[in-house]
């Protein structure tokens, strides 16, 4: 039954999975096609880093660019079904700030945002051009931001529009169709390892959600295994993960600064599920530097051509520095998940790019030759 639903709803969005997703009326779905991205062999890199079988689940062809678009979507349609007039996000990161504004303008709906003063500008010019109305609040993690923003919250009864699961839980719904996607594109089959960057964890609990779900539908005949990365400045779920802590035993990360914003989430609010996620996966987390992070980026602009932010190619760190522990081995299948491009965060890669200065004079020199 579900999959002739599935089969019937014949969207090229995450709509195709609609009998799965908490939306009563499809009346009151807000989409701008987010979802159906492609599964892209990377063998170049693959067979440079040790695996040949290297899939990338390329997240950065969304609406907004990054995978965002997918919890948010879900998340305002919710929403829309309560009649909400103005809503709040409080967001770090920035992507889920430009995905909340460009569903709003979508929905017409009023988005207030909550950011740090840190969040990258691409992102932080992204949302205004939206027409969302932006609030930035100074302070070095997002603890300032996020109190700030809770309390205006309250005060002018906005409804919460954010991938924190524990203050609004339907956009985790959103995430877990990536692995739906993943299961059709590999007809049936789970990849062994799929690789996914952490930041609040709710895109790694959606995913184990989705993977399960479709498991215990008899749509799915294996599950993979997951592997959580996190940046060695911001790593509480690793830490957990590493030391064998139970999920309330998860302490905020001091001093969090992790270059690759969308992973600088010191307060991991769906660490709880993302920690029996990797349990239950017999998954592991793996923490690497953000020199690796950024290296990581280069390398796969230039094997692949795919450019992401910092956030969006932590999963290709993570993997190389699984490889070298002898996590992941040479013959297995594996999908990083490559959840935001390159074009939100570009001033990431300052120091490690050199713009060519302008050659003086060029244009006068060159023109009798152009014209021979
Ligand atoms: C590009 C990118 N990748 C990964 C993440 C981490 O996702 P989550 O917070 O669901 O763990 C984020 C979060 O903002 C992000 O923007």
């Amino acid at each position: 039954l579900l999959r002739d639903n599935i089969r019937r709803t014949l969207q090229e969005s995450i709509y195709r999975y609609a009998p799965l997703l908490p939306i009563r009326d499809s009346n009151n779905v807000v989409t701008l096609g987010e979802g159906g991205t492609p599964l892209v062999p990377m063998t170049s890199l693959g067979q440079l880093i040790g695996t040949p079988r290297l899939l990338g689940k390329d997240e950065t062809r969304n609406p907004t660019q990054s995978f965002k678009d997918r919890p948010i979507s879900v998340g305002i349609s919710v929403l829309r079904e309560l009649c909400a007039t103005d809503v709040a996000c409080i967001s770090a990161g920035g992507n889920t700030a430009s995905s909340v504004a460009a569903y709003c303008a979508r929905a017409q709906i009023k988005a207030h945002l909550y950011l740090p003063s840190w969040t990258p500008r691409a992102k932080l010019l992204h949302a205004l051009a939206l027409g969302a109305e932006v609030k930035r609040i100074e302070g070095a993690d997002n603890l300032s931001s996020f109190n700030f923003g809770m309390s205006e919250m309250r005060r002018k009864g906005f409804l919460p529009l954010m991938t924190r699961p524990k203050i609004n839980p339907f956009p985790l719904e959103g995430c877990k169709t990536i692995a739906y996607e993943l299961v059709e594109q590999l007809k049936g089959d789970a990849p062994d390892w799929v690789v996914i960057a952490v930041g609040t964890g709710t895109n790694l609990a959606g995913v184990w959600k989705g993977f399960k779900e479709l498991h215990d539908c008899g749509l799915a005949e294996q599950l993979p295994r997951l592997l959580a990365t996190q940046s060695n400045t911001c790593m509480p779920l690793v830490d957990a993960f590493e030391r064998g802590l139970d999920a309330e035993e998860i302490v905020p990360w001091p001093d969090a600064h992790t270059i690759a914003s969308g992973l600088n989430d010191a307060y991991p609010d769906a660490c709880v599920t993302a920690l029996q996620a990797l349990k239950d996966s017999h998954g592991k987390a793996i923490s690497v530097t953000d020199q690796g992070i950024l290296e990581a980026v280069l390398l796969l602009a230039r094997q692949e051509g795919l450019f992401a932010e910092p956030a969006g190619a932590a999963s290709i760190a993570g993997l190389i520095e699984a490889i070298r522990e002898g996590i992941i081995k040479k013959d297995d299948r594996v999908v990083c998940l490559i959840t935001g491009s390159g074009l939100k965060q570009p001033d990431a890669l300052t120091d490690f790019i050199k713009v060519p200065k302008p050659i003086r004079g060029a244009s006068r020199n060159n023109s009798p030759t152009f014209h021979d």
